[in-house]
């Protein structure tokens, strides 16, 4: 769905150990009844901050996505905002939809998989 394949345990606390000591990234976990469901991040230069966000696959579709970034944008102060995403990932452009998020360009050369670019959509808010 995002291109960028998951990472296994050590590479995931390695890349986030790297992400935590950044004071320039706003971070969340999302938990659900007290699982860890997923995360949440605002990132980049002050005049360009970016939203990412995942799911661990067992709480997809289940309107989590949604209901944690809108929360995390009445957290968050920045404007505008950001979100790259890949075009073939419906869901996660439904989710920026639903939180305010308007397409706002391309960006041709977002990913690859399985050898192939993959394009991507920007979505902006703000
Ligand atoms: C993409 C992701 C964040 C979605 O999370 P989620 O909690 O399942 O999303 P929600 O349930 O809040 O909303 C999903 C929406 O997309 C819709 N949707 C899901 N699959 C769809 C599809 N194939 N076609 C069209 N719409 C689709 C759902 O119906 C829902 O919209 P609705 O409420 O109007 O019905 C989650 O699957 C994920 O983390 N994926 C892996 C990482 C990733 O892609 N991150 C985003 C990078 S930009």
């Amino acid at each position: 769905m995002a291109v960028f394949p998951s990472r296994d345990r050590e590479a995931f606390f390695e890349h986030w150990s790297r992400i935590m000591l950044d004071r320039s990234v706003i971070t969340r976990v999302i938990e659900i009844d007290r699982q860890v469901a997923g995360n949440l991040l605002c990132f980049g230069p002050l005049e360009r901050r970016e939203v990412g966000y995942w799911l661990g696959r067992d709480f997809c579709g289940k309107g989590i996505a949604t209901e944690a970034l809108a929360k995390f944008l009445g957290e968050v102060p920045e404007r505008p905002l950001v979100a790259h995403v890949a075009e073939h990932n419906l869901a996660s452009r439904r989710v920026l939809e639903k939180c305010g998020f308007n397409h706002s360009g391309g960006d041709p050369a977002f990913g690859t998989l399985d050898g192939e670019t993959v394009p991507g959509l920007i979505f902006s808010l703000g």
